[in-house]
C-alpha cells in the first residue's frame, strides 16, 4: 500500500468505525494533515470530553490518551504507539506525590496535565501550559504545590508573585536542553525576529522571550503578529502549522535539540494499524479515574 492508498484506508476505516483522530501540534506533518483536530493539550482535552465518536485515536503521548479516557470513559481510546510516553510525566509517581504532600500538609496540589492518572488523582486541579497562570491565580491558597514541571512552576511563580509555588523537580528533557546562549546566537543572526518560547524551557531562556505560551498560543501569536520573522522555542512539530498558515513569514527553530523523540514515534502506518486492529487500548482503574476526573473537570470549568 502506498501513502495515498493508506490515507484513503484511514479515511474509510474512520467513517466505518465512527472514529476521530486527535493529534498534538508536535506530531509529524503527515499525521497533522489527516487528523480531525490538531491542537495543544487543552484543546485536545476539550475535544476528547465532548466527542461523539465511538473510537478516539490519540496521536500524541500516553498521558494525553489517558486524559481522553478519563474524560470519556465510554469511548474506546487508542494510543497508536504503546510506548509513546512523556519522560517528564514519569518524573513523579503517586507515592512520591503522597510523600511531597506530607512534607507540606494542607497545601493544594496543582498538577500539569503531563502526568499519570494516579498523580492527577492525588491532585486538586490540573492545568496545561495555556491556562496554568489562570488556574493558579484562581486558587484561594497563597501557597501551592506544583508538579511535575519546575520550569512551568517557575514561570507561574513569576506571573503570580503574590503566591508561593513549591515545585517538584521535574522537567521536559526536550525544552530544558535549550540554552540562553542559543537565544543570544539566534538573536544576533535575526535581530528583528520575535522570540516565542514554551514555558517548559528553563527560566533564563523564558526570560529572553517576546512571548511565552502553549503550542497553540505560539501558533496564534505568530498568525496575529505584524512581525515577519520568528524564532520558535518549542518542539519542531509546530513548524508545520506555522509555515502552512503563514507562507509569507519566516520561522527558525531556536535550537536543533527541539525534537521530542516520543512525539515523533507515531507514523502514518501506526495510525492505520491502530484503526484496523483497534490498538493500543488505554484503560484506567475506575477509582483512580473518578478522582483524576475531578482534577481535570475543575480545570476545564475554569478554561
Ligand atoms: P501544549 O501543547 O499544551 O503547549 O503542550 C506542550 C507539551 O510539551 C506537550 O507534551
Ligand atoms: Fe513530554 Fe517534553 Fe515530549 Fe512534551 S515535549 S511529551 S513534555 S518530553
Amino acid at each position: 500500500m502506498n501513502e495515498r492508498e493508506m490515507i484513503q484506508e484511514i479515511q474509510r476505516l474512520k467513517k466505518e468505525k465512527n472514529a476521530v483522530i486527535l493529534a498534538h501540534n508536535y506530531q509529524i506533518p503527515e499525521i497533522q494533515e489527516i487528523a480531525d483536530i490538531v491542537g495543544d493539550s487543552l484543546k485536545l482535552s476539550q475535544e476528547a470530553a465532548k466527542t461523539t465518536a465511538d473510537i478516539v485515536i490519540f496521536s500524541g503521548v500516553h498521558f494525553m490518551a489517558e486524559s481522553a479516557k478519563i474524560l470519556s470513559p465510554d469511548k474506546k481510546v487508542l494510543l497508536p504507539v504503546y510506548d509513546a510516553g512523556c519522560p517528564m510525566a514519569d518524573m513523579i509517581d503517586a507515592d512520591q506525590l503522597r510523600v511531597f504532600k506530607k512534607e507540606y500538609p494542607d497545601l493544594p496540589v496543582v498538577c500539569y496535565v503531563n502526568s499519570s492518572a494516579e498523580v492527577k488523582a492525588e491532585s486538586d486541579i490540573c492545568c496545561t501550559s495555556s491556562n496554568a497562570v489562570k488556574i493558579v491565580k484562581s486558587m484561594k491558597a497563597d501557597k501551592i504545590l506544583f508538579v511535575p514541571d519546575r520550569n512551568l512552576g517557575n514561570y507561574i511563580a513569576k506571573q503570580v508573585p503574590e503566591k508561593e509555588i513549591i515545585c517538584w523537580e521535574g522537567f521536559c528533557i526536550t525544552h530544558h536542553r535549550v540554552k540562553a546562549s542559543e537565544v543570544d546566537a539566534v538573536r544576533r543572526q535575526h535581530p528583528d525576529a520575535k522570540i516565542l518560547i514554551h514555558p517548559e524551557c528553563s527560566p533564563d531562556v523564558v526570560a529572553m522571550a517576546d512571548f511565552v505560551g502553549s503550542t497553540s498560543q505560539i501558533i496564534h501569536y505568530a498568525k496575529e503578529s505584524d512581525s515577519k520573522t520568528f524564532i520558535i522555542g518549542t518542539e519542531m512539530g509546530v513548524l508545520h502549522k506555522l509555515r502552512k498558515e503563514n507562507p509569507d513569514k519566516k520561522f527558525y527553530l531556536l535550537s536543533p535539540g527541539l525534537t521530542c523523540f516520543n512525539m515523533k514515534k507515531t507514523t502514518l502506518p501506526d495510525i492505520y494499524q491502530a484503526l484496523l486492529k483497534e490498538q493500543y487500548e488505554i484503560t484506567v482503574d475506575e477509582e483512580i479515574r473518578q478522582k483524576a476526573l475531578g482534577a481535570l473537570e475543575r480545570m476545564l470549568e475554569l478554561s
